[in-house]
């Protein structure tokens, strides 16, 4: 177990060595177990978390001050919109000027080719740890989250397991490559078997993917990538669908949307979960599109761990907060 990880930012899901992030795993499983048995936990009293939003959350948001609450300490609510940063203030700025008022600071900001950088030249700023809700390219929050939730699924050991994450049709926006990045990066090494499914002008970023590739190589497990979703979904043992855009083809957003619309039909529904293993789970870390994305039948049916995915953010987080703040 390494516990060294006072004062540590978490932007990129590497950050964290396996060890780490085994450590995170076994501090987020005590902390549910005690709010289970409402027993105190309040590790980081008067503490206080900056929460600087540059695009709307749900989870992530209710997760993060709702966790740094159960511990004792607060969560400031800060909209960009609401500061000085389209004034003037810069990352520098934020990042040396919050460091000095706050415990930590966790920042979302998904602008392409915009966001990374940005959690990037505040973290350099900063005395204290940076925390990531979710950039252009990672969402480590919701992966350690969705790795908890295999774990108490499928057990802690993953050998020879098949997890899909596959590409899927939505409507609603161009949604960030940013979950589908941490899970092949993070997966692999807890024993996953990856299989990435996703139309050609879906792909991530060819960085991602051999550094994803490397992991497999060092962990002993598989990695391929395929383009049609039943091939994907074919004996997964955890099916991971959702959209994204195809930012890294083209940041035309016209163009963009007019190949999604090609790809219509690449919709999770009872059939094609019938081609997974039968005691395969989905998941999906939400908002999703009903009944474009995914079938209500799927999303609600027996299969669907999505609110235990949902849940465990909180645990996660916690954890994390309690680790690198305390
Ligand atoms: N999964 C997730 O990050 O949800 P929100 O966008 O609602 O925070």
């Amino acid at each position: 177990m390494q516990t060294n990880l006072h004062g540590r930012d978490l932007i990129c899901d590497l950050d964290f060595s396996k060890e780490e992030v085994e450590t995170v795993l076994d501090v987020a499983f005590d902390l549910k177990r005690k709010r289970a048995l409402n027993e105190p936990h309040a590790y980081l009293r008067d503490k206080v978390l900056a929460m600087l939003f540059f695009f709307s959350s749900t989870r992530t948001r209710g997760s993060f001050e709702a966790g740094i609450a159960q511990l004792g300490g607060h969560g400031a609510f800060i909209e960009s919109k609401s500061t000085q940063i389209a004034n003037g203030d810069t990352e520098k700025e934020i990042g040396d000027i919050f460091g000095r008022y706050f415990d930590g600071i966790a920042i979302r900001h998904c602008d392409w080719g915009i966001g990374n950088r940005y959690l990037n030249l505040v973290a350099e700023a900063s005395r204290v740890p940076v925390l990531n809700m979710q950039c252009d390219l990672y969402h480590p929050f919701q992966c350690l989250a969705d790795l908890m939730t295999i774990m108490e699924k499928k057990g802690r050991d993953l050998r020879k397991k098949k997890m899909v994450v596959s590409w899927a049709y939505a409507a609603s926006y161009s949604k960030p490559i940013s979950v589908p990045q941490s899970l092949i990066l993070q997966m692999p090494r807890f024993g996953l078997d990856i299989t990435l499914s996703h139309p050609p002008e879906f792909a991530l970023k060819p960085e991602i993917m051999e550094e994803a590739k490397a992991q497999a190589k060092k962990y002993g497990t598989s990695f391929e990538v395929v383009h049609d979703m039943d091939e994907g979904f074919k004996d997964a043992d955890i099916v991971y669908a959702k959209s994204w855009g195809p930012l890294v083809f083209t940041d035309d957003a016209q163009k963009g949307a007019e190949i999604t619309k090609k790809y219509e039909d690449w919709i999770t529904n009872e059939k094609r979960m019938e081609l997974a293993k039968e005691d395969s789970i989905y998941m999906h870390p939400l908002p999703a599109d009903r009944n474009v994305e995914v079938t209500d039948g799927v999303i609600d049916g027996p299969h669907s761990v999505v609110f235990d995915e949902a849940e465990n953010r909180l645990h996660a987080q916690k954890a994390v907060m309690a680790l690198t703040m305390g």
